[in-house]
């Protein structure tokens, strides 16, 4: 559940080491391996340490976005251009089996292209089922796009939904709880001082999840994983 690492490399070197096992476990069971990786900084150099490592099954691997800023993916607040430049840009990737969010499009339209994609991967199952969903914690405890007392918390039966964010004057497209839910594994890395008091909240206490979204992430398949450094884990008792 909870893993506490000296260091944002040990942390990166677990995470690294858990996708690669979940991959070949995920290709070995089902043929492929299907992810929403993280948006923001925290998981770069995972991507970054991913990029080094071509015998992984990629061509097997199916890259999906837990959520995505409302802007084309030439811009520098774009997911899609982050794990491009991490990862994506390697040559054993291949753009086919990149899913990226059309954020380029309104965010309503880009939100109901995305879920189209998501029925053409999952072939229209109930719900798509990730072998390993990767989210950050944003310091005010939103996960993926979901942030405190915005619309996209109460959504359960859409997969994907454009999400406003006042507090940030944003728009944003994320993937929904029932989604984040219905996930095989989900895997949290949060480092750094600035998130403590987040992870505490997120973690402990009886916070409200329109207050904390990230509280709301409770897969169904008991698979939940916090991999934190020190700092982060400073405010835990
Ligand atoms: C995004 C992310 C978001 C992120 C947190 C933490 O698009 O920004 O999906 O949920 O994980 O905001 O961001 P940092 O890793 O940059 O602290």
């Amino acid at each position: 559940m909870l893993h506490v690492f000296d260091d944002t490399e040990a942390l990166v070197e677990a995470a690294l080491d858990a996708f690669s096992g979940l991959a070949h476990a995920a290709v070995e069971k089902r043929g492929r391996f299907t992810v929403a990786l993280a948006g923001g900084s925290t998981p770069r150099a995972l991507y970054a340490r991913l990029a080094q490592r071509p015998e992984l099954p990629w061509d097997r691997v199916e890259l999906c976005f837990g959520d995505e800023r409302a802007v084309p993916p030439d811009h520098a607040d774009s997911n899609a251009r982050m794990v491009h430049e991490t990862l994506t840009h390697e040559p054993f990737v291949d753009p086919a089996h990149v899913h990226r969010m059309r954020a380029e499009l309104p965010p309503a339209e880009a939100a109901a292209d995305y879920e189209q994609t998501l029925r053409g991967l999952f072939a229209d199952a109930e719900l798509p089922r990730f072998d390993l969903v990767l989210l950050g914690l944003g310091t005010d405890g939103h996960t993926a796009s979901l942030f405190p007392h915005t619309k996209a918390l109460g959504e359960r039966t859409a997969w994907v939904v454009d999400n406003h964010v006042d507090k940030l004057g944003v728009d944003r497209i994320t993937l929904t709880y029932p989604v984040l839910n219905a996930a095989d594994r989900v895997l949290f890395l949060v480092t750094g001082a600035d998130k403590a008091n987040a992870l505490r909240d997120t973690l402990e206490g009886t916070a409200a999840i329109e207050d904390v979204p990230a509280r709301g992430v409770r897969p169904s398949s008991g698979n939940l994983m916090f991999l934190v450094d020190r700092a982060a884990a400073s405010a835990l008792s």
